[in-house]
């Protein structure tokens, strides 16, 4: 993953890069580092560890360079120190990267036979003196081009070479970079999330392209060496300042939150006054598409699992769900009737952008479900429905979850009542039913005092398993992958009736157990499959819906109810409180919720 920051100003710019670095840790956060140029000499500090740890050693030295680069890290190759965190410099050049250099290796063994030393156990140093040893015989671009001639797999880079005191140079392949503009500054970054702060004006370069940024010109290149011209986009919002508010963490108040998020998003898909969808302008007609491929990674994964139901249940179209990182490498029979929709939160995930790429390259029909409408994902699909739930900080995603949820749902109505399988008076009734949706979340709020003191118990247990039917199948395995992400605990997430196929064998004296039994058509079947895990010895946690029928709380350990609605929109609900389990099971531990060990918020790397 790892964030790049670069500036080239008239004025020291220390203080903005490391602003800037806060603002990228949601792409990695193992180490940190940053490279400034100065009376020609490439000052270099890093650490293991956060920003604000870098931001102490540097605040006691004094860095005056008016260009330089910076880097938060996500290793993939090589431990978490300071040796291996970016930037990556000889005495001529410092390279910050995101991304893997597949053929690192090969081209250690070949710049070690040169006489090059390697510090870091990286891949990216290799490009330190790949492009140290091409800059002795040629000019800078054509020793910037032989060196990404040379390197396999993906990179965004972020390089500052002692001869060229004015530049700073970006590339990327496969890795997102965008360039901003600043007043008698410019800008280099992984996104405009970075750069906004500082400007709204940015361009994105493509694959193969290169930039050259001085403080008061940028010059691009395509990955033919041909000089280009980038279109210059305004971005919305200079300075959108996400703080937590009352709140200890993002997580929290991102699930708090979700009540105004889910309104805000369906009032900019609903005509709430007709109730009609305002889906329009699709450059494709929904009437004619024959079957769908939901793609998507994690927890936007889910979402896809999730609306592969509500499709089937709306429509008569065929529907199957990928995981973009076994997608992007299998045979698919790719047919002009098929509908390919990428569900990502950031629209940088590589795996989801991977394969999304390899659709536009079959002549697919792609459209973007993201949060993020700046990312890679939503400039390159055909059509795009954002989520509009706002910045989501916490790495484990929550409202983003909701959004993804409730978009494609409005989608599975849309083209249900566009292919004539959803008669208009049941599209109507189930849009005004969807209107009520925000005020049940806010009510089912209230069981997060119930839900604190059940984590207790499962923050301590050495593993759990969270069973559902149907819609509740997909619920069920997103509330292990909250629980496993944020709390360190082994998490399994099963269709309830698949248990005695096997992982019913897990099963023993006091392990906690999450039954997803909403009163839906599957509620009997659940129950019944509670009950044998109940008899060997499982403390269930029960979550249903309030109804008129009390649920016996024979047996059970615990109880949850929801709010009461629609079967469709029962995984909504039943999705809180096991957010809730995840965040308090994970504030019982002391770990750093926000910031779980070993992931990041944006993933790309594949
Ligand atoms: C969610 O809690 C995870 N951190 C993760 O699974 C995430 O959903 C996944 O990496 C996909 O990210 P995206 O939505 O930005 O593509
Ligand atoms: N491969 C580089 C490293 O491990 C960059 C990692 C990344 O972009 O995630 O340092």
């Amino acid at each position: 993953m790892c964030g790049i920051i670069g500036i080239t100003s008239n004025k020291p710019v220390i203080t903005n890069i490391i602003s800037s670095l806060k603002k990228l840790e949601y792409r990695g956060y193992d180490s940190a580092g940053i490279a400034t140029l100065a009376k020609n000499f490439i000052d270099e500090v890093k650490c293991e560890g956060r920003v604000t740890k870098l931001e102490k050693i540097c605040s006691k030295k004094s860095i005056e360079g008016i260009i330089g680069i910076g880097h938060v890290r996500w290793a993939t190759h090589g431990v978490p120190n300071e040796v291996n965190a970016h930037p990556h410099s000889s005495e001529n050049v410092s390279v910050v990267h995101n991304g893997i250099i597949e053929n690192s290796t090969l081209l250690k063994k070949y710049l070690e036979k040169r006489g090059y030393i390697f510090k870091s156990q990286t891949d990216t140093e290799v490009i330190t003196h790949l492009l140290s040893e091409f800059l002795k015989k040629n000019k800078l671009v054509a020793a910037i081009q032989k060196t990404l001639a040379k390197l396999h797999g993906s990179y965004a880079l972020g390089i500052l070479i002692k001869n060229h005191p004015d530049i700073i140079i970006g590339a990327r392949r496969g890795s997102p970079l965008a360039v901003g503009y600043g007043h008698n500054e410019n800008y280099l970054g992984s996104d405009s999330y970075a750069l906004k702060a500082m400007t709204n004006r940015v361009s994105y370069l493509e694959d193969g392209d290169i930039c050259i940024v001085k403080k008061d010109q940028v010059d691009f290149y395509n990955s033919n060496g041909k000089k280009i011209n980038k279109k210059i986009l305004e971005l919305s919002d200079k300075n959108e300042e996400y703080q937590k508010g009352d709140f200890q963490t993002f997580m929290q108040k991102e699930i708090f939150e979700q009540p105004q998020t889910v309104k805000a998003c369906i009032n900019e898909y609903v005509d709430t006054l007709r109730d009609e969808i305002n889906i329009y302008n699709l450059p494709w007609n929904l009437k004619e598409v024959k079957s769908i491929c939901l793609i998507g990674c994690g927890t936007a994964y889910h979402a896809c699992m999730m609306a592969k139901n509500w499709i089937e249940n709306l429509t008569d179209i065929d529907v199957v769900t990928e995981i973009a990182s076994e997608f992007r490498y299998k045979k698919n029979n790719f047919k002009k009737d098929n509908l390919y929709i990428f569900v990502s939160q950031s629209g940088e995930t590589a795996d989801t952008f991977a394969a999304l790429e390899l659709c536009k390259k079959n002549k697919m029909k792609t459209l973007g479900v993201v949060n993020v409408v700046e990312s890679s994902i939503a400039r390159s699909s055909n059509f795009v429905l954002p989520i509009h739930c706002g910045s989501e900080i916490g790495v484990a995603s929550t409202k983003a979850f909701l959004g993804q949820m409730l978009v494609l749902y409005i989608f599975a109505l849309q083209i249900g009542f566009l292919q004539k399988k959803l008669k208009k008076n049941d599209y109507k009734s189930k849009i005004k039913l969807l209107k009520k949706l925000p005020e049940l979340i806010k009510k089912t709020m209230s069981v997060e005092a119930d839900v604190q003191i059940i984590a207790k118990t499962f923050a301590d247990s050495k593993g759990s398993m969270f069973l559902g039917r149907g819609l509740s199948y997909p619920i069920a395995m997103e509330g292990a992958l909250k629980l496993k992400e944020l709390c360190y605990v082994h998490a399994e997430g099963y269709p309830a009736g698949e248990m005695k196929h096997g992982p019913l064998a897990l099963i023993e004296d006091g392990m906690p157990v999450v039954i997803l039994a909403p009163r839906d058509k599957h509620y009997d079947k659940t129950l019944s499959n509670m009950q044998e895990v109940i008899a060997r010895g499982a403390k269930v946690l029960l979550i249903s819906n309030k109804g008129k029928e009390e649920i016996s709380s024979d047996n059970l350990w615990k109880k949850i109810l929801v709010e009461n609605c629609s079967d469709e929109l029962l995984p909504f609900l039943i999705t809180l409180p096991l957010q809730m389990l995840a965040l308090h099971a994970a504030k019982y531990k002391g770990y750093d919720i926000d910031k779980p060990r070993n992931l990041a918020k944006s993933v790309t790397v594949e």
